[in-house]
């Protein structure tokens, strides 16, 4: 025997099974996203190094250490996209989006593509659903795209498992005073902190709150709070989003040690967490980041968006939820004479061409055999086609949760069935 090919390790295979409840989140999704009024777009897959390494941080884990970048024929640096703001956000500019109205609100699902080590909710190939609305600077919409988030939760029956945390990073004059605060306060322990803390004081002390090494936490706790640097607009913008969402009732938590793993983040910034989860609980994260389209050659335009991992996601549905079981086959046809075998496919392609979900068997198996397959596929009714049904031009319907059997005619069965939904 050849030798057996192996998935690439820290890559899932969704098989059927799983699928229908990938679809049926999909289903929540685009219907949500449509009540607050954002399109679907569908960036490509790879882009060019460049913009990762722009807007997401030549300093961050992402960009330095877990892409997935090769250089093409003609020698050109491209990367399988880790997250997707940097690519709507080029697409924006690009495609000039802004011409069709000042404020473009945008949703995306897709794979993404991180170097990390694979674990229970960590996988290197993983499905992001994300939403960015481009062009407004002010808290409604930061509060209009967490509640978009909460809305899908709400939808999935799992927002009361899933906390909020949220906290601001100001605007850039606010962050370049607390990272001063911040390293003043660090400068006499850095011989203390781990090594990956130490490399960031310098490049970027902020990522040192985000830290889980022990002697690193027992530092931090006494820190400086981002808040206390905050100049006055970016506390003003920070406080009416609280407000809001308070009045929205959106349940939050205001979490001073938050800071997220990608650089281009200003003011609001927050991420869902959920305690179904392992070591892996954030299900959501996302923020401002008023910077980043001029940053990548646009014009000076704000921005907020967040993205959750689909298979996080699922894992709480799932916690919660155990999927249920229910039939997804109206009809199995089942072909008792020989002979009949040929007219099997035309007569059940009349009636998948009239909606119905059904099935046969290709195998030239035996009648029980075939029951036994319309079983496990949990056909709700078997058509039974025998000599003497195709010669009145009827079949035998069985209806498998009542055990009722009669003759129906070809072109009955269609409506007979449609009448049992
Ligand atoms: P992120 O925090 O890097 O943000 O990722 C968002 C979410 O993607 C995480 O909360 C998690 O649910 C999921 N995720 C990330 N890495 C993995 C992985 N290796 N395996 C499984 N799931 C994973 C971003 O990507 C930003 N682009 C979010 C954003 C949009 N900010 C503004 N707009």
């Amino acid at each position: 025997m050849s030798e057996k090919i192996q998935r690439v390790k820290g890559v899932n295979d969704i098989l059927p099974v799983e699928a229908s409840r990938w679809q049926y989140l999909e289903t929540v999704v685009s219907q949500v996203m449509a009540r607050f009024a954002y399109g679907e777009i569908r960036p490509p897959i790879f882009e060019k190094t460049e913009l990762f390494a722009r807007s997401v941080g030549e300093d961050t884990d992402i960009v330095s250490k877990e892409m997935y970048s090769f250089q093409d024929m003609s020698g050109t640096s491209l990367t399988l996209r880790p997250e997707l703001t940097a690519g709507v956000v080029r697409s924006y500019i690009q495609n000039n989006l802004q011409q069709i109205s000042p404020v473009q609100k945008l949703w995306y699902e897709g794979p993404m593509f991180r170097q990390e080590r694979p674990q229970k909710g960590r996988y290197r190939q993983f499905w992001q659903l994300g939403a960015e609305a481009i062009g407004s600077p002010n808290p409604e919409q930061d509060v209009e795209i967490i509640a978009l988030f909460h809305a899908i939760l709400q939808e999935l029956g799992i927002a009361d498992s899933v906390s909020l945390k949220i906290n601001s990073v100001g605007d850039s004059e606010s962050r370049q005073s607390y990272r001063t605060a911040l390293q003043d306060f660090l400068r006499p322990h850095l011989n203390e902190l781990s090594e990956t803390s130490q490399h960031r004081f310098e490049t970027n002390p902020l990522r040192i709150l985000d830290s889980k090494a022990p002697n690193d936490r027992e530092i931090i706790k006494d820190a400086p709070k981002i808040r206390d640097c905050l100049n006055a607009s970016s506390v003003d913008h920070y406080e009416q989003v609280l407000q809001m969402l308070t009045e929205m009732n959106i349940p939050f938590v205001q979490d001073d040690l938050l800071v997220r793993g990608l650089d281009y983040y200003t003011h609001t910034i927050f991420e869902f967490t959920s305690d179904a989860l392992g070591a892996q609980d954030a299900i959501c994260g996302g923020g401002r980041y008023n910077d980043l389209v001029k940053e990548l050659g646009g014009n000076d335009v704000p921005a907020i968006g967040w993205a959750s991992g689909i298979e996080r996601l699922l894992l709480v549905v799932d916690a919660l939820k155990p999927a249920e079981s229910s039939s997804t086959m109206d009809l199995f046809l089942v072909v008792q004479a020989e002979e009949l075998r040929a007219h099997a496919p035309g007569i059940i392609q009349k009636w998948r061409m009239a909606g119905l979900r059904c099935d046969f068997d290709t195998l030239k198996r035996s009648m029980k055999a075939q029951l036994r397959e319309a079983n496990r596929q949990r056909a709700r009714f078997a058509a039974i086609l025998g000599n003497d049904e195709y010669s009145q031009g009827v079949v035998q319907l069985k209806n498998f949760e009542t055990g009722e059997q009669s003759a129906i005619a070809f072109d009955r069965v269609v409506e007979t069935i449609n009448n049992y939904r």
